[in-house]
């Protein structure tokens, strides 16, 4: 008898420093399902970093590999995949996900994220003079965006076990 998969693949949506990663590779461990993190596997098939690609050749062609790397992604199965912030802004990237797998969306408010993500220097979106500004004008054109996962978690208040927990309980793994 062949076992029964509940999704296919579940995508983890939400602005940077959500928990994507974090909480992705808990989640997996805990469904048995493969953590696949998109933005890793782009930068080893280009061979070269998320901060290159964009000074070098400009975010629409990191857009391009971006949805080319999640659509073959999306064709393996029993996937925990926690996708590029950025990656809500495409229409067709939705295709991708809905048609493969389930979207999770971790919200938190932007000064919880950004308390998480203000030192980091390998995401080229925020490496401007006032990042936190920046931060929340991105959040804000994209919060739309995020609601359109089937399922959202709300995760301030959580730890990463917590939130992983919460959506082991919620689809009912
Ligand atoms: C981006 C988020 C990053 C990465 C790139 C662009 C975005 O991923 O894909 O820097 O547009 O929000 P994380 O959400 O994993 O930081």
């Amino acid at each position: 008898m062949t076992e029964e998969i509940k999704y296919k693949n579940i995508f983890l949506v939400g602005f940077m420093g959500a928990g994507k990663t974090t909480v992705g590779r808990v989640l997996a461990d805990k469904i048995g399902y493969s953590f696949v993190d998109p933005d890793q596997v782009l930068e080893e098939n280009a061979g070269s970093t998320i901060s290159v690609i964009f000074s070098e050749f400009g975010e629409d062609y990191f857009r391009d590999l971006e949805s080319k790397t999640l659509k073959t992604i999306s064709t393996g199965e029993r996937q925990v995949i926690a996708t590029g912030g950025g990656v809500v802004i495409r229409d067709r990237n939705w295709d991708i996900m809905e048609q493969a797998g389930l979207t999770v969306y971790l919200k938190a408010p932007i000064e919880v994220l950004f308390e998480r993500i203000k030192d980091s220097t390998h995401r080229p979106l925020l490496q401007v003079e006032n990042p936190l500004k920046r931060a929340r004008e991105l959040l804000d054109s994209r919060e739309h965006l995020y609601q359109k996962a089937v399922l959202i978690i709300d995760t301030e208040n959580l730890s990463v076990t917590g939130v992983a927990e919460e959506i082991v309980k919620v689809l009912n793994y």
